[in-house]
């Protein structure tokens, strides 16, 4: 089958077309023939060596987490079965014509292949931050990236919980965020001034999903380091701040819950650019851009 691997840590360069043997599911897997793959910055961070001492990856390796497509082959005892149309977490890299389901759930009909791999890492990261932080009804929230993929649908999710939301964006990304309920405000300095100028006393409650150096502004902003929590900022380490890498949450459940907010219109996603995965170079320097202006896909 056709994937995309890299046989050393670097740049976009080194991902490169290569043929691999079709993954065969074991006990309680399927293989899912690939009609989408989400591109996450953490992509480009494995790829890049960034987390080699972390995570550290047995090269040549295929980089993607997030599947949706067609389950092709079931493993015994896999509860679906060939045909079904699934999404979620790939247990094999999902840059390729056929992976290896890790976390899965069934695709309704009315969402879309695109749609449903913005969902798993996005979803699951933006409430596992609100939770963490417990955002409250009445509670002024702060999201740094509110128009990144984590960030927005954090956003959404807050805003449904009853938070006045201040969103941290890119201007051109405003009215998007007017949208849907938040106040946007832009990034860089002043940001301080910016935030109190429209929520005087601060606000409750910091999530940054940026990652962009704004952890002091943020404690002088909610008034001291508990209620304050990143998921991209490992200044976070040195400043006592909670860095969130993960947990629990990658669940079927969860994936249908997601699946169930965008089909009945309580969760948006935008959509980005799409590339053919011959293209996962492109893909990775428009997620290295921070700026991707929606979810980043592979189309298989
Ligand atoms: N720890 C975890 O569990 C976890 C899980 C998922 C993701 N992450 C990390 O979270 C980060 C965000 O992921 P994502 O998928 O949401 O990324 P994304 O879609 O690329 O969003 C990036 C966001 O950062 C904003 N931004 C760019 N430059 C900025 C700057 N100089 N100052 C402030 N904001 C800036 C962008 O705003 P504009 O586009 O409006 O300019 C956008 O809102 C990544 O670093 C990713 O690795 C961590």
């Amino acid at each position: 089958m056709q994937t995309i691997q890299f046989a050393e840590y670097g740049g976009p360069e080194v991902l490169r077309p290569a043929d691999t043997p079709v993954p065969e599911p074991g006990r309680g897997q399927v293989r899912v023939a690939v009609r989408a793959a989400g591109v996450n910055a953490l992509d480009w961070k494995l790829r890049a060596g960034a987390m080699a001492q972390a995570m550290p990856l047995d090269l040549p390796s295929t980089p993607g987490m997030e599947v949706a497509g067609v389950v092709d082959a079931v493993g015994e005892g896999a509860g679906h079965a060939v045909g079904d149309e699934v999404f979620g977490w790939s247990a094999t890299g999902s840059y390729a014509e056929y992976a290896l389901g890790g976390v899965i759930a069934r695709k309704p009909d009315g969402l879309s292949w695109q749609d449903a791999v913005a969902l798993p890492v996005a979803g699951e990261t933006a409430l596992r931050g609100l939770d963490l932080l417990g955002v409250r009804d009445g509670e002024t929230l702060l999201i740094h990236g509110a128009s990144g993929a984590v960030g927005r649908v954090a956003t959404q999710f807050a805003l449904a919980r009853g938070a006045r939301v201040i969103g941290v964006a890119g201007e051109r990304n405003h009215e998007d965020l007017r949208s849907l309920g938040a106040e946007p405000v832009v990034y860089g300095d002043g940001l301080v001034d910016r935030v109190r100028a429209i929520s005087p006393d601060g606000v409750d409650a910091v999530f940054d999903t940026a990652g962009q150096g704004a952890l002091p502004d943020s404690v002088t902003l909610s008034g001291g380091k508990e209620r304050v929590l990143t998921i991209a900022d490992p200044a976070a380490f040195e400043l006592g701040i909670t860095f969130s890498s993960g947990g629990d949450g990658q669940t079927p459940e969860l994936l249908t819950r997601l699946a169930d907010d965008v089909v009945s219109g309580r969760l948006t996603v935008v959509q980005g650019k799409s590339f053919p995965l011959a293209e996962a170079a492109e893909a990775h320097r428009l997620s290295e851009s921070g700026h991707s202006g929606g979810k980043i896909t592979l189309t298989v």
